[in-house]
Parts: structure tokens; sequence; C-alpha cells
């Protein structure tokens, strides 16, 4: 089974990060490593993405996803720029399938019964709970659970500082993602120390679990 396993085992926390210019990918990747953060989920938003991936890579300490992953061109281009784990907002067959063949770890996005049903039968231990608190949140995650005891869940979408330990409590959930610990802002803004401070205070709630 390709799992993700390699990646949530030291990161309950997934920051997912939009940036406009590759150039910043480094300094970013320096910055969540100073809060304790060893991953970053570089999305398919900009046109910098596969560029940005391909700096990020070179970086030895960070493993570098991509994510917002929805075609197969994208995965391709993951791949060849060095991203060592995809993850995308919804379930596509072809894309997972390419993942599987290629053995790079994807997690899909699924919120409802029949989206994790496709996950498990293609082998899969993990889905990305998206978009986690529009989708109905930690209830939803429970209700799921009791039919899915196996699945493990990465909630994403409108996670927070205020609600980061809930989550994580969940047996099921292994790790959440969220754009707030590198926001698209403040990486444009350069505040980098900012990020590092925010990566910190998430490894900090992250370790009350
Ligand atoms: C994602 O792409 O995973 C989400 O947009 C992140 O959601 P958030 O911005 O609410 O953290």
């Amino acid at each position: 089974m390709i799992d993700m396993d390699a990646v949530i085992k030291h990161n309950p926390l997934i920051p997912v990060v939009v940036l406009d210019d590759a150039k910043d990918a480094v300094t970013l990747a320096d910055a969540l490593l100073a809060g304790g953060i060893t991953t970053a989920e570089v999305t398919f938003r900009t046109a910098a993405a596969a560029e940005a991936i391909a700096q990020m890579s070179q970086h030895s300490d960070i493993l570098v996803g991509a994510g917002t992953v929805t075609n197969l061109e994208q995965a391709r281009t993951a791949m060849r720029s060095g991203a060592k784990y995809l993850v995308m907002p919804g379930y596509d067959q072809d894309i997972v399938e390419y993942c599987l063949a290629n053995r790079m770890p994807v997690l899909p996005g699924a919120n409802d019964a029949s989206w994790i049903m496709k996950a498990a039968n293609s082998g899969l231990g993990y889905v990305k709970f998206f978009p986690a608190e529009a989708s109905g949140g930690l209830p939803v995650i429970s209700a799921l659970s009791g039919p899915f005891p196996q699945m493990k869940f990465v909630p994403t979408g409108g996670i927070s500082p205020d609600n980061l330990a809930k989550y994580l409590a969940h047996p099921q959930v292994s790790a959440c993602g969220s754009s707030w610990i590198a926001t698209r802002e403040l990486i444009a803004q350069r505040d980098f120390s900012e990020i590092a401070a925010r990566a910190a205070a998430a490894v900090k709630i992250a370790a009350t679990r």
C-alpha cells in the first residue's frame, strides 16, 4: 500500500502554500524548518509552482509535496520537478493510478463515503478531508470513521490555531493541512519570521495531543 506515513510521521500540520515567485521557495523552507515543520505542500495555483517545487526539493531537510493537483499533466510536472508526494482537492482515478504506478504517495480529497470507498479500494490509507470545516468538520469525520475504521483523515480547509488541537485529538486524524502557517500574503511580504513563529506555534499545539 502506498501511504503518507513518511510525510505525516513528523508533521501533524502540513502547510499549504501558494508561491508567486519561486525564488522564495528555499527561504520559505528555512522558515518552516526554523519553526519545526519539515514539509510543505506547494500548490499548483500559480505559474511558479513547478519551479518552486524544483527549488525546494534541492533542500535536503524538507519534504516537498505538490498540492492542488487537478490533472495528470500537473501530476507529471510535479513528479519531474521533484515532488515527494501529491495532494488533490478531490478524487481523480487517473491521477491516483499514475501515482501508484510511480510509487508516489498520494493524498486525494474526499469528504463523503463514496470517495473514501474509491480511495480505500485503490489501496490508499489516507484521504484529505476537504473542505473540512465547510463539509461539517469533526462530526462528519466521526461518522465516516465508523464504516472506514482503517482510513486516516487529513482535514484541510478552515483549520486554524483555534481548532487544530481538536482535530488532531480525533483517533483517525493523522495530520491537518492549513494555509494559516504561511499565507500567500506573509510570503509576498517576505515576513518569514512570522511564518517561522506560526510554524512553531502549530508544532506546540500539535504536541499537546
Ligand atoms: C487547500 O488547498 O488545501 C485549502 O485551500 C487550505 O485551506 P485553508 O486555506 O482554509 O487552510
